[in-house]
Formats: C-alpha cells, structure tokens, sequence
C-alpha cells in the first residue's frame, strides 16, 4: 500500500488553482418569451437567459408545470443541455474557443498538458504549476500492475475501442479511493488517473493487438513523446521519438480534447447526472465516441478512402452519395454545429503536410485523394446548399496512417484526447447546483392500454 500512500502525497500538495470558474455570468434578460395557443388557452411567459457570447436561451423548466406539455427535440437540434464554462463554438463563423482562447493560438503555441490544465482549471498555468500539474500527471501513468491480466481475458483481434470501453470501465474496480463523487479531492484524483492512465491503457490496447509486450511509462518523456514510446517501443532497441511527429501528435491531441456538449461528452453527462463513478461515465463516452457518425469516422474516413481508391473515381462516389445510394456518405464531413470549415481540420491539414513532408511521403496518394476529394465536394452545390464542409475526423486518420498506427486504433486516440474535456465537463456538472438527474420525456406514440388476452385465444 506504500504506493498508493505516495499518490495521495502527490495529489494533496498540487498547488494549481484546482478550482472550476464559477457560473457568474448568466444573465437574465429583461424581455420575455409568451407562448401563445391557437386554442384561446392562456398564453405564458418564460424567462430568456444570456450567457457571455452565444444564442440566448428560453428557460422552458416550468413549461409542462404550467401547460401540461412537453418541448419535442429528437437530437437536441434546439436543447442547451446545461450551461458551461469550458469551450465555446461559433459554428457560423468556424471558431472554437477553450476557455476563451482561440483554438489556433493553442494548437500553435501550447503541450498538450498546459490545454489539459487550461481546460481542467479554467486558467493557464504559470510555471509552477504547469511543473507541478506535469509531475503528477507523469508521475501516474503507470496502470495497476494486474491490469495485464485484465488485458488478457480479450482476444488478440479486439477492437481497442471494445477495449478501452472495458479496461477504462474497470478502473473503477482498481481505484476506490478515487470513486467518491462528494470528495472534491476524490474528484481530482480520478482526473489524474484518467488523464495520466489513458495513454498507457490505449498503447496496451494496441501492443495486446500486435502480439507484443507492453511497454511500461518513461518518466523522462512528455506526456506525447510517452505515448509514442509505449505504442512504438519494444524493450529489445531503443527508441527514439522523433520530434517532428511528437509535435504533429500533441497537436492532433489538444485538437480533440473538448468540444461542448458533443455526443460522447452529454453521454459523459447523463451518466454523471445518476451519480455514477468518473471511470464508468468515461467509459460510457467513450462507447458513444465509438460511432462512426461521432469519433468512429476518423476510421470511416481511411475505409472510405481505401474503396475510392483513385482520383478518377472520386466523381462516380460523390454520384452515389448524392443520390443517397445505400451505405455511401461523404465520412469527416459535415457537422452539427459547424455550418463552415470546422476550424480543427484546417489545422490537422497543416499538421498532415508536416508529417508528411518530415517522413519524406509528399507524394503521398493517400492524402492526394483526400485532397482531390474535398475540392470536388466544396465546389459540388450538393454540399455547399448543406453546408458541409471537412470537420476534424476528415484528415487526422492520413496523419495517423502516415505514422503506421493501424485504422482501428484512430478512434482510441480521439478518447484519449477527449478523455481530458469529457472530465473536465464531468467535474463541472458534479459541482453545479443546478443540475439534476438528466432525465429525458417522450412523445409516446405506442398502444394505449388493452388487456391482456392468454395464448389459446390469440389469432
Ligand atoms: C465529430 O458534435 C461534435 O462536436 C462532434 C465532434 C467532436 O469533436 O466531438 O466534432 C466530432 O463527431 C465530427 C463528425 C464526424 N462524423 C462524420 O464525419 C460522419 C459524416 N457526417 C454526417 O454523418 C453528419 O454530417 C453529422 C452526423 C456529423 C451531422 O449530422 P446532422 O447535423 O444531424 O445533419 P443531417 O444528418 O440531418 O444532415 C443534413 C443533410 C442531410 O441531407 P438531406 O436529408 O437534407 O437531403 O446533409 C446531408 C444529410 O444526408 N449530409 C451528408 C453528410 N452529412 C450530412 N451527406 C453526405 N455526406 C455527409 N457527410
């Protein structure tokens, strides 16, 4: 137990400003929203809240108190789900902001760690706690030394994200310390292991695939060049990270890691809201990042890449996707929020000409075809009348592929990213007041009630 005594040292001493910015900025407007009936029922007023930038929004909470009816949203296409500090989206515009700092300025001048802590705390770190808030991180990737048995109840052909799903799951089982929810502190020490652990869980993911031994942490890497050591290395040679593609990596890494109340992220939430332990609502993310219309199209996007094949198909499968023929969509395009360049994928294109240049590939025909392939669909009316434009998944698989990391673990490095926004929303749902269980109505559009009728009088 010596060792579990050191982690709570480390833990207790971290200076950092550890503290979520508090919700002060709400504002409640001075106009009003009447809902009015056809009908002649009275027509009711709701407050309109503000936030800092953004749309406003309608507080709809007493609306079925009030008038016995509920909203109608299947996808939230008009539901803020919570409110938040952490990041913030102009989908019109193509901007994406982490605490208020545009997302261009991070990817260019931060690690991957000073974004976690940004995002984590609210703030930017100064030295002493960006030296601290790396110790401990650091200091913590190692996994729980039965985790390698845990591993192996899998088959050697597992998909990492069935893997990650599980293994991140169980860490619930390996940590109670870190499971009580009211603990301010028990919060922070499951943020750290979940943050320090996922590299090494996801490059075991890997190397349990590849038939090889893993890899245990090395103190005196970044958080980025670790990674690469653990999903690269082999304890026969040594290894070294190149630079150039420890860079290019740790970009991709702070490209991912939070984007509001996404699909995986409000699962991450819901999950929370009943109370359940940070690495269960983790693991819950990551099964809906799994997805491909989510995070899963990163690898959607090599495999539809690998059956177009060739420049000079391209026409006859932007055909097919226009004419909604069967399975065929156009994968890493197209968003929810973004109605203009998502601002990630124009950074991760840069990034890919980096790699590609460093690894000696320019010719590259893979990242001709991607390139070739956006440029008919940006100029095709099909996509511009939608609005769909390259999002973050559409170039960071070429990258990825570039690096010889296998298809099925493109997704599994997305989580890892995101596992640091999915806690840091976590965190923020634990300590607001206003949030309660999430607990979604329905049209019900079913039976009404009948009665039972036995067997021997069934048709
Ligand atoms: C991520 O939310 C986030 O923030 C997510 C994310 C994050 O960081 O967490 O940014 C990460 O998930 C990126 C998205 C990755 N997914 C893909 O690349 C898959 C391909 N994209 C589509 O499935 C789609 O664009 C979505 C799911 C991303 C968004 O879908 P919406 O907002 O529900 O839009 P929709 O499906 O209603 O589409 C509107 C129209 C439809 O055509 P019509 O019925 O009007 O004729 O656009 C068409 C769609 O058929 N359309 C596409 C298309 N995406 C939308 N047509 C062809 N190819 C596409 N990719």
């Amino acid at each position: 137990m010596s060792g579990n005594k050191s982690i709570r040292y480390n833990f207790h001493n971290f200076i950092g400003t550890n503290k979520q910015v508090d919700h002060t900025e709400i504002v409640m407007k001075e106009k009003l929203a009447t809902l009015s009936f056809s009908d002649g029922s009275p027509s009711i007023d709701f407050p309109i809240f503000g936030g800092t930038i953004g749309p406003d929004v309608i507080d709809v909470r007493s609306l079925y108190a009030k008038t016995g009816k509920f909203t109608y949203d299947p996808g939230f296409m008009s539901t803020a789900s919570c409110r938040s500090n952490i990041t913030y989206i102009d989908g019109d515009e193509g901007i994406l902001l982490y605490r208020g700092y545009p997302i261009e300025q991070l990817a260019e001048k931060c690690d991957f760690l000073e974004v976690a802590y940004l995002i984590l705390n609210g703030e930017l770190p100064n030295k002493n706690q960006k030296f601290e808030f790396d110790d401990i991180v650091t200091k913590h990737t190692m996994v729980h030394d039965q985790m390698n048995f845990f591993f192996r109840g899998f088959r050697r052909d597992a998909h990492p994200m069935a893997v990650l799903c599980g293994v991140v799951g169980a860490l619930s089982a390996f940590y109670h310390d870190s499971i009580n929810i009211h603990d301010e502190k028990s919060r922070d020490i499951a943020a750290f292991r979940l943050i320090a652990k996922l590299p090494t869980i996801t490059a075991m993911a890997y190397k349990y695939n590849m038939g090889q031994p893993f890899m245990y942490p090395k103190n005196s890497l970044s958080y980025t060049e670790n990674f690469l050591y653990m999903m690269f290395g082999n304890p026969c040679e040594e290894y070294k990270v190149n630079p150039v593609i420890a860079r290019a990596m740790d970009r991709i890494l702070i490209l991912h890691a939070d984007h509001e109340q996404n699909a995986s992220t409000s699962t991450v939430r819901l999950a929370g809201s009943t109370g359940a332990n940070p690495f269960a609502c983790i693991s819950a993310g990551i099964a809906s990042l799994w997805g491909p219309a989510h995070g899963g199209a990163n690898e959607a996007v090599l495999k539809m890449l690998d059956e177009i094949g060739d420049v000079k198909n391209i026409p006859d499968f932007i055909k097919r996707v226009k004419e909604k023929d069967g399975q065929a969509m156009l994968m890493g395009f197209g968003h929810r929020v973004y109605k203009n360049y998502d601002p990630r994928a124009k950074l991760i294109q840069k990034t890919c000409h980096e790699v590609l240049e460093e690894l000696d590939m320019k010719d590259n025909k893979l990242i001709k075809l991607a390139m070739a392939l956006e440029k008919i669909a940006l100029e095709d009316d099909y996509f511009i009348k939608r609005k769909l434009y390259p999002n973050v998944d559409f170039y960071s698989g070429i990258v990825y592929k570039a690096l010889g990391i296998p298809v099925s673990m493109y997704t599994a490095i997305f989580a890892l990213a995101r596992t640091v926004g999915w806690i840091a929303q976590w965190k923020e749902l634990i300590a607001d007041p206003e949030q309660k269980l999430s607990r979604p109505r329905q049209l019900f559009t079913g039976s009404k009630r009948r009665e039972y009728v036995p067997f021997a009088k069934r048709k």
